[in-house]
């Protein structure tokens, strides 16, 4: 193999990053002959398809509730704002008329976004869909330097735990909009396939936040002997076990979260029926 040097081009080798000294220094961007490229473009592809998608139901400010079973997408839950239907405003309305655009789940999506953005596992995704950095394994990063989460912005990666306790308080508020979803024609008890659709995807959330690492860090870190806290022992290894799942739960539930929101918007703009399993 011609050893020359490294970074992707012929003009000699970067200072740092890949070109640092003591770096392998290898003429080619990379040696692999695999389509390396297709899962960074199709997570890239993903991602920006269904933040396209959050974007325009969030800002529409259109058919988040269907009055009649109470159902409330979680993208607009809680719904504080003078703007929210009044029957969906079940925490009060902290806030007057919001412009047009402005989300109504305004005072919790910054949190949600945070703690999915700072996600060790969205982290992956987009330093390698967005900023290729590097795009893969063994495939050389275009940038001339790397430094990091030790500087801003990206030093606020380290805020995830915080994020997470938020994510907490959000799942609590949409585990009480799928109990308020158990809502009848007449008032009373009753189950929709929407019921159900919001029942998993709170389900799916939970799974998702308590797979986090700072949950697994936080239940089981810090600890000198198991031996001495088998509750916190066994909750560690249940916990743990969703942990090696977190990649497949952040991804089912941006699925769960479009599939819940969109259902909402078509019963609630009259495009389809909710299908009634009892009253
Ligand atoms: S590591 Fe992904 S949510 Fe905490």
């Amino acid at each position: 193999m011609t050893q020359t040097h490294l970074g992707g081009d012929s003009s000699g080798p970067s200072p740092s990053g890949v070109g640092a000294p003591g770096r392998a220094r290898i003429a080619a961007r990379t040696l692999r002959t695999d389509r390396w490229w297709v899962e960074p473009a199709v997570t890239f592809t993903l991602l920006v398809a269904w933040l396209l998608y959050a974007l325009i139901r969030t800002a529409s400010q259109r058919y988040y509730f269907v009055e009649e079973y109470h159902y409330l997408s979680p993208f607009s839950s809680p719904c504080l704002s003078a703007s929210c239907v009044p029957a969906s405003r079940d925490f009060g309305t902290w806030f007057g008329e919001f412009p047009p655009f402005v989300p109504l789940g305004l005072l919790v999506l910054p949190f949600l976004l945070g703690f999915r953005l700072t996600c060790y596992y969205y982290r992956k995704a987009y330093y390698r869909s967005f900023w290729l950095s590097p795009p893969a394994c063994a495939v050389a990063e275009p940038h001339g330097k790397y430094t990091g989460e030790t500087r801003f912005p990206l030093v606020l990666q380290n805020a995830h735990r915080y994020f997470f306790y938020a994510a907490i308080v959000v799942s609590l508020i949409n585990t009480y909009d799928v109990i308020r979803a158990f809502h009848g024609k007449d008032g009373g008890f009753g189950i929709g396939l929407g019921t159900l659709i919001m029942l998993v995807n709170v389900v799916f959330l939970w799974a998702y936040t308590a797979s986090c690492h700072s949950c697994r860090h936080l239940i089981g870190g810090r600890l000198r002997h198991f031996s001495k806290h088998p509750t916190r022992y066994w909750l560690w290894t249940q916990v743990s076990k969703l942990n090696t799942r977190h990649m497949q739960l952040a991804w089912t539930t941006l699925g769960t979260l479009m599939v819940t929101d969109a259902y909402i918007a078509l019963v609630s703009a009259g495009v389809i029926t909710d299908l009634r399993l009892v009253n």
